[in-house]
């Protein structure tokens, strides 16, 4: 049985319109796109069922889907990102929504499920659970989609795991490894967003403090050039011996986690892997430590092993759970060990999300347009050049053409 919508309050929809106007205004791509495909209504006959963090720019996704057409199902991808006006304003504009903030784990395979009986032909996943919930649950409905698209490297890292296994029923676009995608939004994105809720959730200075980051894949990267720009002496711990070596020439200290563990105020991890930061390192932790997850499973800043040690917990601030050690020690976990840019912030710059999401629609619509076997694809190279040849555009950037013959030469092994 269909469900309109279940969300936490509807009477919060002037909030979260006036967040979506403030979004869509600084998403020219995500515009001109929906504004060009608008009139001929690509989509319509088809749903689409979202599974995102709904924030206001994941919004403007949503609602240029529909204008496109298309019927539009969506749940919210974690439990702390979810904004509830945001939720409000999508099911008034005819969204049918099942999310709120501070959900529960059973509530949130529960909205998945109302997501999923509007039997979308067309997915869009962040993380990996719309696929993996119609491998395990709804094989059903696995044979009718035409395929969709994954915003995230967890997702990507899932769905690889299910193509090695043989069990992905139907293609889906790698969206997260296209150029307009990983290039701006896991660096620069995660850069900003995680040290924008770190800040205004603590209020404390970051210059002069060691941080200490785990995994320098294009999130660890974008974080640590944030960190150092905003004053921290950085460590990166790196399992990846390429990577580490990077991070070593791009200037930062390089270590293990028992070695960082004694030294860090800070720790962040993004590696996208489980139990990064684990007992072993917060028995040896400084008192007042800092602790935040950003990768997209609240897995990494291991959460069930500073429950087992404390002796107590509270909340010392606004998204802050501070574990008290029996020596006293005081650990200072950040939005429950749940992706912090948006458990305790808004989520990557609007601008930023524009090139994710305008990749994201035309993915869509891709999908929408072409049958495609089962496996996992990487988006046409055509439609990665498009984002990034539109965002330019409307940065009034010209950028340099080739000459033919600078394009015979470059098409010549003779030279
Ligand atoms: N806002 C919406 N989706 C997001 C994502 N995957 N990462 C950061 N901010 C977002």
């Amino acid at each position: 049985m269909k469900s309109d919508f279940k969300i936490a309050d509807i009477k919060l929809a002037p909030e979260g319109q006036r967040r979506i106007e403030w979004a869509w205004q600084y998403m020219p791509v995500l515009r001109l796109i929906t504004e060009k495909e608008a009139e001929k209504k690509p989509l319509s006959g088809v749903t689409i069922g979202a599974c995102l963090h709904l924030e206001a720019k994941t919004a403007c996704l949503l609602k240029a889907l529909k204008e496109l057409g298309a019927v539009v199902a969506a749940a919210g991808s974690n439990p702390l990102s979810t904004q509830d006006p945001i939720c409000a304003a999508l099911a008034e504009s005819g969204v049918h929504v099942f999310s709120r903030r501070g959900m529960s784990a059973a509530e949130y395979s529960d909205n998945l499920r109302e997501m999923l009986n509007w039997e979308p032909q067309v997915i869009i996943d962040d993380g990996g659970d719309v696929v993996a919930m119609l491998v395990e649950e709804r094989k059903d409905l696995a044979g009718k989609i035409m395929g969709g698209c994954e915003e995230t490297t967890t997702g990507i890292k899932r769905l690889k795991a299910m193509a090695a296994e043989g069990v992905l029923p139907f293609p889906m676009l790698a969206v997260n490894d296209a150029e307009s995608k990983h290039l701006f939004d896991n660096r620069y994105g995660t850069g900003q967003s995680v040290w924008d809720a770190i800040m205004r959730t603590t209020n404390l200075v970051v210059a002069g403090k060691n941080v200490v980051i785990a995994g320098y894949g294009w999130c660890g990267k974008g974080t640590s050039k944030r960190a150092a720009g905003l004053g921290a002496r950085v460590t990166v711990v790196e399992a990846n011996p390429h990577r580490a070596l990077e991070a070593l020439m791009d200037g930062f200290e390089v270590t293990n986690m028992s070695d960082a563990a004694r030294k860090g105020d800070i720790f962040i991890s993004v590696t996208g892997n489980t139990k990064t930061i684990r007992r072993e390192h917060f028995e040896v932790m400084k008192d007042g430590v800092l602790l935040a997850n950003a990768g997209h499973f609240d897995v990494e800043a291991y959460v069930p092993d500073l429950k087992e040690m404390a002796a107590s917990t509270y909340s010392s601030r606004s998204g802050i759970d501070t574990y008290v050690m029996p020596d006293g020690r005081r650990l200072h976990l950040l939005g429950e060990g749940r992706l912090v840019n948006l458990a305790a912030g808004d989520g990557h710059p609007v601008e930023i999300m524009d090139l994710s999401f305008a990749m994201q629609l035309l993915s869509a619509l891709y999908i929408s347009r072409n049958k495609l076997a089962p496996g996992l694809y990487k988006v046409p190279e055509e439609l990665d050049r498009r984002v990034a040849e539109l965002k330019l555009e409307s940065l009034g950037i010209t950028i340099e053409k080739l000459t033919p013959e600078q394009e015979a030469y470059m098409a010549d092994w003779r030279e």
